[in-house]
């Protein structure tokens, strides 16, 4: 098969990386210098997107890279989606494209670690259009499960990402109740998080203080802004952002 890998950051390389056991892998990425923006992907079996979604001016997550790269499919092309995606872009994609071939499926991967975290994430949840993806990555150790609702899975990953980051000020207030009572914060750590309901992920406190990286703070940010469009009340996240930005702030 030959297919396209659109975006060429942590995520697309490690998809490319993978897919190239198998299949022909063509890069797009103009600003790497795959491509350029003229570039349309006529003949191609199949395309991941795996394009940045920043953050929008209100907040909001900014697709307007994953719809830049579905533009470019010739009809008919089997697409997948890895980049994150809020539910009103995956609403608007679905209206102005019904009857093309569209799948999403969330990564996990950390930019950190991305190709051990590849390897070692054995399972890929995928929803939508998937039976072209589910053929595709069939050769590898990978278990695809498919079947999913986008919408249940889109989510699933902005609740994921935004209970970490939660979890991530919590402790950094239960860091400086310790400083300030004169309590030993490692001690205090190590006993909570022996509780397996809670665990020890998230639960270190970095000079950096608060949670940061690429995609905890655009992603707290996204779902917010979804959260306003439909009315619902997130004001525990709401505060979880602010409590974080006067954190770097007092930094
Ligand atoms: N990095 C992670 O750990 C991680 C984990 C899970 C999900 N994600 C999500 O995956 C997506 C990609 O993340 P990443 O970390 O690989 O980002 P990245 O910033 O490392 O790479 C994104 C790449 O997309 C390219 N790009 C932007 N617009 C493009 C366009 N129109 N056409 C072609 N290429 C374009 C950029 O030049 C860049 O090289 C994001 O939506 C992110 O939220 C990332």
């Amino acid at each position: 098969m030959n297919i396209v890998v659109a975006g060429y950051g942590f995520v697309g390389k490690a998809h490319a990386l993978w897919l190239e056991y198998e299949h022909d892998v063509t890069i797009y990425d103009p600003a790497m210098g795959y491509g350029d923006i003229h570039t349309q992907f006529d003949k191609v079996d199949g395309v991941i997107i795996c394009v940045s979604t920043p953050e929008g001016e209100t907040g909001e997550c900014d697709m307007s890279n994953v719809y830049n790269v579905i533009e470019k499919c010739d009809p008919g092309t089997p697409i997948l989606i890895k980049s994150t995606i809020s539910l009103e872009g995956w609403r608007l994609i679905k209206r102005a494209y019904p009857d093309e071939k569209i799948a999403f499926s969330p990564e996990y991967l950390r930019a950190a670690h991305a190709i051990d975290d590849f390897k070692s994430n054995n399972t890929m949840q995928i929803g939508g259009d998937s039976e072209f993806w589910v053929k595709t990555f069939d050769y590898s150790a990978v278990t695809i499960v498919s079947g999913f609702d986008v919408e249940e899975l889109i989510m699933i990953k902005y609740l994921r990402n935004s209970f970490l980051a939660s979890k991530v000020a919590f402790f950094n207030q239960v860091y400086d109740m310790c400083e300030n009572t004169g309590i030993d914060y490692e001690t205090v750590r190590n006993g909570v998080a022996a509780d397996t309901r809670i665990g020890d992920s998230h639960t270190f406190v970095t000079q950096d203080r608060g949670y940061g990286g690429h995609c905890f703070p655009k992603d707290v940010s996204a779902i917010i802004a979804s959260g306003h469009k439909s009315g619902t009340d997130l004001s525990i996240l709401s505060e979880v952002q602010s409590y974080n930005e006067r954190l770097k702030l007092a930094k």
